[in-house]
């Protein structure tokens, strides 16, 4: 049995649906129901929905043997799991955003809010830019209107937030995209159905 932990939401969703299609369906998953774990041992499956932020926590200890996670998670929380595939779907970017007009000043420590505190760090100290963090869990937009910060940094998908809130994206600091994700030991005991997951999956992305 293949255990894998899937994102709660939208993406999770859609993700499922090329699990299914690659030939390891379990149609009860996406039932009306509050059940989180599933099973079709003919396929050799058992998926479970989990908080997205939590699959690689999930994936990295061993409970799940593979799970679907976005880059943004890995390059954050730098997990030891094996980065499979990336599964071309999910995707959006992390950029730095500000007011609309914004112009810094290089002279000034730049206050950063952010729910991606090592990825907005590794980024400025790239460009030897000396920053505040001020670490945020949601809402990120809000804290330059209300001067709690400068800038953000954040996932932008649509665009929309930043439109709505007046605000624009500065710099784009890396695309984002979900990625199939395995446990590292579990990858050596079970090779063989991760690899022909990863192949059947990649397959489909090919056909698509
Ligand atoms: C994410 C992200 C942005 C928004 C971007 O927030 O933090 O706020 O989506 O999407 P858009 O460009 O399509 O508007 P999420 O919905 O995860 O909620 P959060 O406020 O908890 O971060």
């Amino acid at each position: 049995m293949l255990n894998i932990a899937l994102p709660k939401g939208r993406l999770g969703e859609k993700v499922y649906g090329m699990f299914a299609e690659a030939g390891f369906p379990c149609p009860e998953v996406l039932g009306n129901s509050r059940k989180l774990i599933f099973d079709n041992e003919a396929a050799g499956v058992r998926y479970f929905w989990v908080k997205p932020s939590d699959v690689a926590i999930y994936v990295e200890r061993g409970a799940a043997d593979v799970g679907v996670c976005g880059k943004d998670i890995l390059l954050e929380y730098r997990p030891e799991v094996y980065e499979l595939l990336d599964l071309q779907t999910g995707k959006c970017r992390m950029a730095v955003a500000a007011p609309k007009g914004f112009r810094d000043q290089a002279e000034r420590t730049l206050r950063v809010a952010t729910k991606f505190s090592r990825i907005a760090r590794d980024f400025y100290a790239g460009q030897g830019r000396d920053i505040d963090i001020i670490h945020l869990n949601g809402s990120i937009e809000i804290a330059p209107i209300l001067g709690l910060s400068d800038v953000i940094v954040d996932i932008v998908e649509t665009g929309t937030t930043l439109k709505e809130n007046d605000l624009e994206v500065i710099e784009t600091i890396v695309p984002i995209s979900a990625r199939l994700i395995a446990n590292k030991s579990g990858f050596r005991f079970k090779t063989e159905q991760m690899e022909r997951l990863t192949a059947k999956l990649r397959e489909r992305g090919e056909d698509a």
